[in-house]
């Protein structure tokens, strides 16, 4: 069995009103996605990391996936190919990368992992393939802290339609793996059916596959908004 990791960095990054998408802005002055690239390398059985981005940044990516793949050993493991309009077809296009060469057996894994997720940490990494392992399917979730709502949006904001018991709330985070079989069976019921996921579970949930969940933490936050990357830089420091 091979365990393959799948990085959707094909995003434009809108919310973060930087120069740049943030997956290429710098966190202590390594790129978001290389801090990525470095933890799925540091966990031992995964085998390789498929980069997905923007066609305009196949060539810089690779350079960079070059220069810094052999000061942190991943050179030769990591491939870039082109992302997609949206999150699901890059992530789609990775899968067919993978498949091209000659990986994603039935029973191998494939770890999907937002690239600007960069604090997601090895152990992490290692329980989700164990989850896969045993339930085909498996999450990184983050019990919910704030009481939740559900909503009815109005045209001045929004209405309070009625409360979910916290205990039955995750904020799904990721990684998220799956067999590869199962994941490539949900894609194409999903690109049949014309459903576009904001992660890969809901194609598998659809599919009707039971997805587990290994606890998160929010340290492995998503750097979305102004903000997120000073706290990331905390978390950093405090890392050592
Ligand atoms: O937009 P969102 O924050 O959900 O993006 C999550 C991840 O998916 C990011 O790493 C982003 O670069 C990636 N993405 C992608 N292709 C797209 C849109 C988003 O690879 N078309």
């Amino acid at each position: 069995m091979q365990v393959f990791a799948i990085l959707p960095a094909a995003g434009v990054g809108t919310r973060m009103a930087a120069s740049q998408p943030k997956q290429f802005l710098e966190l202590n002055g390594l790129p978001i996605l290389i801090h990525s690239l470095r933890a799925f390398a540091a966990a031992r059985r995964v085998t390789a990391i498929y980069v997905a981005v923007r066609r305009n940044e196949i060539e810089r990516v690779e350079s960079q996936v070059g220069e810094y793949g052999e000061k942190f050993g991943f050179a030769g493991r990591v491939f870039v190919v082109e992302g997609g309009d949206t999150r699901q077809e890059s992530v789609v296009n990775a899968l067919n990368a993978i498949n091209e060469g000659r990986g994603g057996d039935e029973e191998d894994i494939v770890l999907v992992h937002d690239a600007v997720r960069p604090l997601i940490d090895a152990a992490t990494i290692e329980r989700t393939i164990d989850a896969v392992a045993e339930h085909g399917a498996a999450i990184v979730g983050l019990p919910a802290i704030d009481t939740v709502k559900q909503v009815e949006r109005t045209a001045h904001g929004a209405l309070v339609t009625s409360t979910i018991p916290r205990e039955f709330v995750v904020l799904a985070q990721t990684p998220q793996g799956f067999r590869c079989g199962l994941l490539r069976r949900a894609f194409a019921e999903a690109t049949a059916d014309g459903f576009v996921g904001t992660d890969e579970a809901s194609v598998v949930e659809r599919a009707g596959h039971a997805v587990a969940v290994v606890p998160g933490s929010q340290v492995n936050l998503k750097i979305t908004q102004p903000g997120d990357l000073a706290l990331a830089e905390f978390y950093l420091r405090q890392r050592g």
